[in-house]
């Protein structure tokens, strides 16, 4: 089948070449100039893994190409999905101007010619953006075109992109029409995942309450790691001895310093306030965002106690990124950190195997100077934060840090250390929802 996708970024790259993949024509569409022009050149312009070979192999066999020319895609293919960004207003609210700006372009772009179309919105959208898209369609299309707008939420997540989408879960179809349903099924076919049939309206839904759910998930663990701590208990014996119930399950039960990236925090304030807009607020969820913003309070916290005063402190921080094996530092706790860790007078160095770039540009203006080795990273610091849980840091060579280092602290915020090789390698060892480790003296 011929597939355009609109907004060429995390997701559109991805879906658009894992469409390619599995056998459909697939023209990717960015307003991103430069952007559209590396990919032609075969550069990539984000990481994933295992994306780039891909990308690839599937433009060289002619199944995947890349424009600016939307006109030309919306020409072409019969399923136009949507998949540009939608961030927060300053009051939580979505900013869905560019969804808006998307489809009156497409709108322009319909041509008698075209017989049917379907529009499938695969950015996360509050409910009832789909209707709105529609009548955009309606109202601004020169011609009299038959358009079917579909809900499609996308479910990946960075850093396993590609697994994720090639072995989803389930695939979530919102349509208020059997033919716009049918078709989307057809595009589907190739992956072998259970699809869920849904009107319009309970598929915008799903992704919002799924996300909202996973982030009550961390701050869930992340208040019980606060008892913990002074209850003097262990939050990961906790999380599994509760995560072994099937109905609860140990996914999204690791303690730490909170989440961020692009989506959960903007999904949640999205959700929360589209609820509020509906009359049916979400108090749960202004809890999660509450628990979520002081876990990074209640970290500094602990590192001010230790340390006294942070100025001119060495503090070195592991990781950049928001999570592991991705460049994304959009909403990312640990630029934040750094942020606050430099305001306070610390002499920050900071290290990220794949977000050095990415974090620099977030960082502009401020105090921090980041390494290009994680070892180098530690030289002569007091004080190293874990910040990102990437693997290359849970496996770190303890004994090298600790003769790199001034002094034999560490600060894991995401529990990825062996506590007890951290005090054999003669540092004390803070962690989250942990007692403190500290070596014999
Ligand atoms: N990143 C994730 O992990 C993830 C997962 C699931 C869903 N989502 C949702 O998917 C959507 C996209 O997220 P993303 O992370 O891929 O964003 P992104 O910023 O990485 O990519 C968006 C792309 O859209 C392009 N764009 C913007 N306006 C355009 C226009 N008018 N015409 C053509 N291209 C345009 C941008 O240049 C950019 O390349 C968001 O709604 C997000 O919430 C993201």
């Amino acid at each position: 089948m011929n597939l355009a996708i609109i907004g060429t970024g995390y997701v559109g790259l991805t879906t658009g070449t894992c469409f390619a993949e599995v056998g459909h024509n697939v023209i990717c569409v960015d307003n991103d100039r430069e952007k559209v022009e590396k990919l032609k050149n075969g550069y990539m312009p984000i990481y994933e893994p295992e994306l780039e070979d891909m990308i690839l192999s599937n433009v060289s066999a002619g199944k995947l190409s890349f424009t600016t020319d939307l006109a030309v895609a919306v020409h072409e293919c019969e399923i136009i999905f949507i998949a540009v960004p939608t961030p927060p207003h300053a009051d939580g609210s979505v900013d869905l101007s560019y969804i808006e700006a998307v489809s009156h372009e497409i709108a322009d772009a319909l041509r008698p010619e075209h017989g049917y179309r379907i529009i499938v919105d695969k950015s996360t959208v509050p409910v009832s953006t789909g209707s709105k898209v529609s009548e955009v369609i309606r109202r601004y299309a020169a011609c009299d075109v038959k358009v079917d707008v579909v809900s499609n939420p996308e479910f990946l997540r960075e850093g396993s992109a590609v697994k994720d989408l090639m072995n989803p879960d389930r695939i979530v179809i919102g349509a208020n029409s059997q033919r716009a349903m049918d078709l989307m099924k057809r595009v589907y076919q190739p992956f072998s995942a259970p699809i869920v049939e849904v009107d319009l309206s309970s598929a915008e839904l799903i992704k919002h309450a799924a996300n909202s759910f996973l982030a009550l998930k961390i701050s869930y663990i992340n208040a019980v790691a606060a008892v913990c701590e002074k209850a003097g208990a262990d939050v990961e014996l906790v999380a599994q001895g509760i995560g072994m119930d099937k109905r609860i399950s140990r996914h999204f039960l690791n303690a730490g310093l909170g989440y961020g990236g692009s989506c959960f925090p903007k999904d949640v304030k999205g959700f929360i306030n589209i609820a509020d807009q509906l009359g049916a607020p979400m108090y749960l969820l202004k809890e999660v965002e509450q628990i979520n913003a002081r876990q990074i309070e209640r970290f500094l916290d602990r590192i001010r106690e230790k340390m006294w005063v942070l100025r001119n402190k060495r503090i070195a921080v592991w990781g950049i990124a928001f999570k592991q094996n991705t460049d994304d530092v959009r909403e990312s706790v640990a630029v934040k950190l750094i942020r606050r860790l430099a305001e306070e007078g610390a002499i920050v160095t900071a290290y990220d195997p794949k977000a050095a770039e990415t974090g620099a540009r977030a960082l502009e203006g401020v105090s921090v100077t980041i390494c290009s080795d994680m070892y180098e990273c530690v030289r002569d610091a007091e004080v190293l934060v874990v910040a990102t849980e990437w693997r290359q840091f849970a496996t770190a060579n303890l004994v090298k840090v600790r003769e790199l280092m001034h002094l034999p602290i560490i600060f894991d915020g995401r529990n990825i250390l062996h506590g007890e090789n951290a005090v054999h390698a003669g540092f004390e060892y803070h962690s989250v929802g942990r007692k403190s480790l500290y070596p014999e003296r």
